[in-house]
């Protein structure tokens, strides 16, 4: 994508990556992502903010050639993961005068990672400011998001807030500003879901930190940019602390056909209950899918066979990845089946310290579901329906 003038003297010179399809050898990216950086010229200097992921360097620096870009004071750093800084020694290579403006955190991390000697790096202090002539950057220290170091940078005279990660989004997208509500909410809670919720107390913090910017643009380094930052500052307060809903997320493994009969039991008992279920065959699942879930789902519910003694490998992922991103859900359980015993809700129960649920009673049965077990269901769906109303989720 060629450089697009977002406003006079002010460039996305970044990069769309249509194809890729996989995050951190994890994170599933359907609608593939972006790397965006932009040129900010001032009167007196030029500031580039952000870079791109190594493979997208050339289409860097040709959008920078485009725009006849001989010098560039300052290169800010927001955030030191690769997909935005690790084209950091090419783009000092090339343009050797400019200072690389960063946290202490990330100029650490950027020098453990890509041996930038310190000499290179300005380091600003929170709420820092640096004069491009009639432009002025203000960087604003924003930790764990989601990595410690990370900040933004808002541009004072334009109301501009360069976020990177913060309010980003995997969508490869030729707009530049939304324009499908709808797809970018999507892509913005996947992004949230799967990156940024096991931060959520330092998000509201950080959320908080920036309510006093009157913000016009807020410019994300993935996905597109918000015209109407409404939109993605009301997701997020959502997101972070509006209580979960009337929902259980059920992720679940069946091998021979006994614990898919008893997801499908609790599941109808649930739903005759007006309890919203939202069920995953982990087999097959997009696990982005089962992340978005979490963030708003009250109860957990893991299906699980027994599998040398504990529960399937699958299983055991998905609860590691639950634990990991530490979603707001306030009740678990666990349904599912075994052949002559085990400790698969032991082993589970185990995996999940992060949570702060309260365990309900589990349902376990020996072989195909039977008349007992399904009276255990029923038994398990009364009592995630009181505990929901007695919460006020109903
Ligand atoms: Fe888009 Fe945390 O990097």
């Amino acid at each position: 994508m060629k450089p697009r003038e977002i406003k006079k003297d002010i460039y996305a010179v970044g990069a769309i990556d249509w194809d890729r399809r996989l995050f951190d050898s994890l994170i599933p990216l359907p609608d593939g992502t972006s790397y965006n950086a932009f040129l900010v010229k001032g009167s007196q200097k030029t500031a580039l903010i952000d870079t791109v992921d190594p493979p997208f360097e050339d289409v860097l620096f040709n959008n920078l050639e485009q725009l006849g870009v001989k010098k560039i004071d300052y290169i800010v750093f927001n955030h030191a993961e690769p997909d935005h800084s690790g084209a950091i020694a090419a783009v000092l290579a090339k343009y050797p005068e400019a200072k690389a403006v960063c946290t202490s955190k990330c100029q650490t991390i950027l020098t453990d990672r890509f041996m930038i000697p310190v000499e290179k790096f300005k380091i600003v202090e929170d709420k820092e400011t640096i004069s491009l002539g009639d432009r002025t950057l203000e960087f604003v220290h924003t930790p764990w998001v989601h990595w410690p170091e990370t900040m933004v940078t808002y541009l004072q005279e334009d109301k501009i807030l360069f976020s990177c990660d913060f309010f980003g989004s995997h969508l490869a997208t030729t707009d530049l500003f939304v324009t499908d509500e709808c797809q970018a909410h999507e892509a913005a809670m996947r992004f949230y879901a799967e990156i940024m919720m096991p931060f959520r107390t330092n998000i509201q913090k950080n959320l908080e930190k920036l309510e006093g910017y009157a913000v016009d643009i807020i410019a994300p380094s993935h996905g597109p940019m918000y015209n109407k930052p409404k939109i993605i500052l009301e997701a997020y307060k959502n997101w972070v602390y509006d209580e979960p809903g009337n929902i259980v997320v059920l992720p679940y493994i069946s091998m021979h056909g006994s614990t898919r009969e008893m997801v499908s039991y609790l599941v109808e008992a649930l739903s005759r209950k007006g309890v919203t279920v939202k069920q995953f065959d982990i087999a097959v699942t997009d696990i982005g899918k089962l992340a978005m879930a979490l963030v708003d789902a009250a109860t957990i519910v893991i299906g699980t066979p027994t599998v040398l003694t504990g529960p399937h490998p699958n299983v055991a992922h998905a609860a590691f990845l639950a634990n990991a991103l530490r979603p707001k859900a306030k009740f678990a359980s666990v349904i599912g089946s075994f052949g002559w015993g085990g400790k698969a809700v032991e082993q589970l129960a185990a995996m999940l310290p992060n949570l702060k649920v309260e365990i309900l009673d589990p349902v376990l049965c020996k072989g195909f579901p039977k008349e007992v077990d399904y009276q255990a269901l029923d038994r398990l769906a009364d009592g995630i329906e009181q505990k929901h109303r007695e919460a006020g989720l109903v």
